[in-house]
């Protein structure tokens, strides 16, 4: 029960890896504020984790909106009077050739994944600071770390998030919060299934050292690492969770 009296916002938590995130959060303690776009899985997660007998509430906000940000704040300072830990995890993906990836693609990507990083970040750490403690993750990307073709922006919308997680742990440090990153590897979820075919999973897992890819509880087992005070001297670091693919020669 690492995170009994803890409040945490999981963004993206409606599915996937988001999803596993809250879910394991609850089951140890926590009060989640559930945030998506899509209501309907954010609101199977709170009922999931009630049945449990957590404590959770979900607020529809897109992370890439100030206005949405501040309103899912405000709900959850309303509801549970704090947050203690912030998990930027909604994301999403696209990519082809680099000559053939339009501008509107990489405004998208930098619009979600990297202003939907900084907007809840900003709007969260006001608070933090008045109680000189916090937790952010931020969820990066094996595709942060090597080079990986056919998805140059989105590799580069994560490879900021990285920069941001070190600036930041930094800037925060003095006010005890610390900010770090988990960079999964191929992970089964929608995102996944809508990015590759299955030969290309086969290929995938192929390569995979210890033989398959992740699941979403693989990536969220590191996010309550991070989120919990056993790593309370970690801050600034990014933790590739990817069964060794990101250390292949
Ligand atoms: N699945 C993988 O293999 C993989 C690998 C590396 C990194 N990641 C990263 O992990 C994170 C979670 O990915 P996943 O695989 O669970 O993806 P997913 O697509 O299954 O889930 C992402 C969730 O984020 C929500 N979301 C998208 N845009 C949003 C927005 N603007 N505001 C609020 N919510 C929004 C979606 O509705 C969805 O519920 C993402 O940041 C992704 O880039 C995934």
């Amino acid at each position: 029960m690492r995170f009994t009296d803890k409040v945490a916002i999981v963004t993206g938590a409606s599915r996937g890896m988001g999803r596993a995130m809250a879910l394991g959060l609850a089951r140890e303690g926590a009060q989640v504020v559930v945030v998506d776009i899509n209501p309907t899985g954010g609101e199977e997660v709170v009922q999931e984790i009630e049945k449990g007998g957590g404590e959770a509430i979900f607020v529809r906000a897109d992370v890439s909106n100030r206005a949405d940000v501040e309103k899912m704040v405000q709900e959850a300072l309303d509801r549970f009077g704090k947050i203690d830990i912030l998990v930027n995890n909604a994301g999403i993906h696209d990519g082809t050739y680099f000559t053939a990836e339009s501008e509107e693609m990489w405004q998208r990507l930098f619009r979600v994944n990297v202003m939907g990083t900084v907007l809840p970040s900003q709007v969260v750490v006001p608070e933090m600071m008045k109680r000189k403690k916090g937790k952010i993750v931020n969820i990066s990307s094996k595709a942060a770390v090597v080079g990986e073709p056919y998805h140059a922006a989105y590799s580069a919308s994560k490879g900021a998030i990285l920069a941001l997680t070190r600036c930041l742990a930094i800037e925060l440090a003095p006010y005890q919060i610390t900010v770090n990153a988990v960079c999964p590897g191929p992970t089964y979820t929608d995102m996944l299934l809508g990015a590759t075919d299955a030969a290309q999973r086969e290929e995938l897992t192929a390569s995979a050292p210890l033989g398959r890819l992740g699941q979403p509880e693989d990536i969220a087992a590191a996010v309550l690492y991070l989120a919990s005070e056993e790593s309370d001297w970690c801050t600034g670091q990014s933790l590739s969770v990817d069964g060794g693919m990101s250390i292949l020669k």
